[in-house]
């Protein structure tokens, strides 16, 4: 099989990398993978089974029971598929983004998860975004980049993202959880979100 081209994107949530990868993909026609969304599934299962995300034991019992599969509609939109279930309406909320934050520190999920990402890979030409790509998932992908900005910025952002769409929103609270994401998702033992040291860094103020 010939080489694959990949695009690794890594940063903070709310720094605006699924909208680039998304229109990037379209662009050179390439698979868009958001690996975000795979551990937005995890954390939306184990929700349903009323497990903690914090529970290694509760996790380890029942993680064979989950299937996670991926599959792309017509106009190149990513679905996850929980079971055989849709559920990528289901995983977006501000709980299951924290939810996705703290599984994703488990052991077990990112090991389960790293040959799935890079399965896509090896297969096509891909665009991948998330915290550990340019450093773990793809450590020798063609391209690199970093794209990051301040709390308050990604906070301001994702504001006025919400109030356009009509929904609530507020400014303190969404900052808060933007800190608190990053400080876990920069604190993990394992795959911790870092700059690749051969990665461009995109600063998006
Ligand atoms: O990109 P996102 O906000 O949808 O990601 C949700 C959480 O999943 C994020 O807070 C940390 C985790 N994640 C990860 O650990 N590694 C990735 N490659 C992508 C996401």
């Amino acid at each position: 099989m010939e080489k694959k081209i990949s695009i690794a994107i890594d940063g903070p949530a709310g720094a605006g990398k699924s909208t680039i990868a998304r229109r990037l993909a379209q662009e050179l026609g390439y698979y868009y993978v958001d690996t975000g969304a795979i551990y937005r599934t995890v954390a939306y299962f184990f929700d349903l089974w009323g497990i903690s995300p914090k529970d290694a034991d509760g996790i380890a019992r029942y993680i064979d029971e989950l299937t996670i599969g991926m599959e792309y509609d017509a106009d190149g939109v990513q679905h996850m598929i929980m079971n055989g279930m849709d559920v990528t309406g289901d995983i977006r909320s501000q709980e299951i983004s924290q939810k996705a934050s703290l599984v994703s520190a488990q052991p077990l999920v990112r090991e389960l998860l790293l040959d799935m990402q890079r399965e896509v890979a090896r297969k096509h030409n891909v665009i991948m975004d998330g915290r550990d790509i340019g450093t773990v998932v793809l450590p020798k992908a063609t391209v690199k980049i970093f794209l990051t900005a301040t709390p308050e910025i990604r906070a301001e952002r994702r504001t006025k993202e919400l109030l356009a769409r009509g929904e609530k929103a507020d400014f303190a609270k969404i900052l808060k959880e933007i800190q608190q994401r990053d400080y876990q998702d920069t604190h993990r033992e394992i795959a911790p979100l870092k700059m690749a040291r051969d990665s461009i860094k995109v600063d998006t103020q």
